[in-house]
Order: C-alpha cells, then structure tokens, then sequence
C-alpha cells in the first residue's frame, strides 16, 4: 500500500459505512433554491455592538489545541482545518505535461487568490516534490494550467477526477467534462465551467513537517492568471462582475462535504471620514482601549 493510501486510510474521511444509503435517506437536491439577499442579521448595528447575538456567544468556554500535543496525530490538524477554514473555494486545476502526452484534471480546495493587478492564485498540493500529485508533476514541468470554478451543473463530474488515477489515464473522459482550447496555455480549460482563467507558475514552496522532520509534506504553488473565460450569460457588459445567480459556485467543507452558496447579505464597507470623523460617539470608540486588546 502507498504512503498516500495510509493517510487516506488514517483520514477516514468517509463517516459513512455505507454512503449510499445514508444518501438516500436525506431529502433530494433542492433545484428550486435561487440565489437572494437577504438583510443582514442586525441591520441596526452601529459601532461598539460586537456580537449581534445580545453576547451569547462569550457564554461558551474553548478549547485549547497545540498542534503538535503528545499523543496527537498530525492527520488530525488536517481534519480540523478542512472542517475550520470553510467555506474553501475550489480550484479546479487542469494541466498537461510538456510533451502533451499526459493530462490532468483535479479539484484542490487549498485554493484562493491573493492579489490582482497581477492577479495572483495559490494552489496547495499535499505531498513534496519526491511524492508530487499528477497535477503538480505537469505544472511545474510545464508552466502552465488552468483553474476552473466548479459549478452545480457539474459538482458530481469535478469530484470523479479526484480519482487516485495512475499517471497518465484521463480523468476527463472518466467525468465527461469538455476540454476546450486555451489561448496562452496549451492545457485545456472546462467548457462547461461559468469561470476559467489561464495561468502560467510564478513560484513553489516546499514545506516541511513539524512532527517527522525530514519528510516533504506539502507544495505551495504560486500562478499567474493570463487570461480570464466567463460565460456570456454571466458577464455584465463591462466585463468585471459574474453574476452568483448563473456561476452557483461550490465550496468545500469539511470531509466529503461540499457546500453551495444560495444566500447572500450586503454590508457597506465602513468609510473613517464619512462614519467616525463625523460622529461623537464613534470617535470615543476609536480613542478608548479596550481591558485585554
Ligand atoms: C473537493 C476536493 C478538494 C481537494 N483539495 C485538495 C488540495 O487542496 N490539495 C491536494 O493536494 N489535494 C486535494 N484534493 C485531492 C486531489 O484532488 C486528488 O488527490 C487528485 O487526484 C489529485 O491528484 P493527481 O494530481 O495525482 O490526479 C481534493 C479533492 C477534492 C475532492
């Protein structure tokens, strides 16, 4: 068995013996869910409120975790963070090797982007270069892939290529997705996805493990977007905002959990001169400190 089988095995990241039964007992996909917003949960909230929750919250006592306490597995910091740090985007990562011989097509949800002008993603790959994924292996070989955004329309074909396929054997065919032809990357992109954008490697970082010094476990991979592809019927005519309603992006939660967005609320960003420098009692706020801050 593979080190990478171990850790599957180790993850149990399926709860369910028997998935399909327990999936037939819950209720069917809604499809009559839209998207629409909604008021935020306290519209009359103003400065020095904290929580809209009248301070429920502060009445329940945490838990404190050293990541690496004896007895504690290092699988387990994965399983938290997966079921913390949610909802991920996912980046749906096509690439090709450089002699084009090899494809690949897989999800990460260690995915977001971090900066625009130029617009910059980043993809985590568990496992270091000696134990590169497919995905890895044909980026940084080839320079090049492209990121798509998993839609509703496909969340089932998009999760079949996170197959443990050997190197080489097409998980497209296996998920029925369409590859269409790119511009400056020679990967594919996903025809039947809302967004792709074209990318070409910036830079990786290999990091280490803490709990088994010497092992390789994880690839940071820094792309730059090159071209951007959006559906007709999602873009605004001044090609910057896609609409969530026609994108129903997927998210990834903890586990074998996805998530989708169907609500969302709007809260204007805080302007200092407009909401505090006018206002006598927001400016006690910003000039007073706080016992333990
Ligand atoms: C929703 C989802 C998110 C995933 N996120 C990641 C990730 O962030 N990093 C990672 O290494 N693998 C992730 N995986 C697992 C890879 O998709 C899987 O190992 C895939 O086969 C890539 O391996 P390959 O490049 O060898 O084909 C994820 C799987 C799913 C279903």
């Amino acid at each position: 068995m593979s080190s990478r089988a171990d850790v599957e095995k180790q993850i149990k990241r399926n709860p369910h013996p028997d998935f399909k039964k327990v999936e037939g007992s819950r209720a069917p996909w809604d499809k009559s869910l839209e998207w629409s917003l909604k008021q935020t949960v306290k519209p009359d909230w103003k400065f020095g409120d904290g929580s809209n929750d009248g301070g429920a919250c502060l009445k329940v006592p945490h838990v404190e975790i050293d990541p690496y306490e004896e007895g504690r597995p290092a699988v387990y910091n994965y399983k938290l963070l997966i079921s913390g740090i949610i909802p991920r985007p996912i980046g749906f990562i096509s690439t090709r090797s450089k002699d084009g011989s090899s494809t690949n097509l897989a999800p990460f949800s260690y995915f977001n982007m971090v900066n625009h002008d130029p617009p910059m993603f980043t993809v985590g790959y568990a496992g270091g270069f000696d134990n590169a994924k497919d995905s890895l292996k044909n980026l940084t070989e080839s320079e090049e892939c492209v990121i798509n955004i998993i839609s509703e329309h496909f969340v089932e074909a998009a999760n079949a290529t996170s197959i443990n396929a050997p190197y080489g054997e097409s998980e497209w065919a296996l998920s029925g997705l369409t590859p269409a032809s790119c511009t400056t990357v020679k990967a594919s992109r996903v025809q039947e996805a809302i967004f792709s954008i074209e990318g070409k490697l910036n830079s990786t970082q290999e990091f280490e493990s803490r709990a088994t010094p010497g092992k390789k476990t994880g690839v940071l991979a820094v792309i730059e977007g090159t071209r951007f592809w959006v559906r007709e019927d999602a873009i605004n005519e001044d090609k910057n905002i896609i609409d969530p309603a026609i994108l129903k992006p997927i998210s990834r939660l903890g586990g074998i959990t996805y998530g989708r967005t169907t609500e969302g609320l709007e809260i204007p960003r805080p302007d200092y001169k407009e909401t505090v420098e006018n206002n006598e009692e927001a400016k006690k706020f910003v000039k007073a400190k706080v016992d333990g801050q």
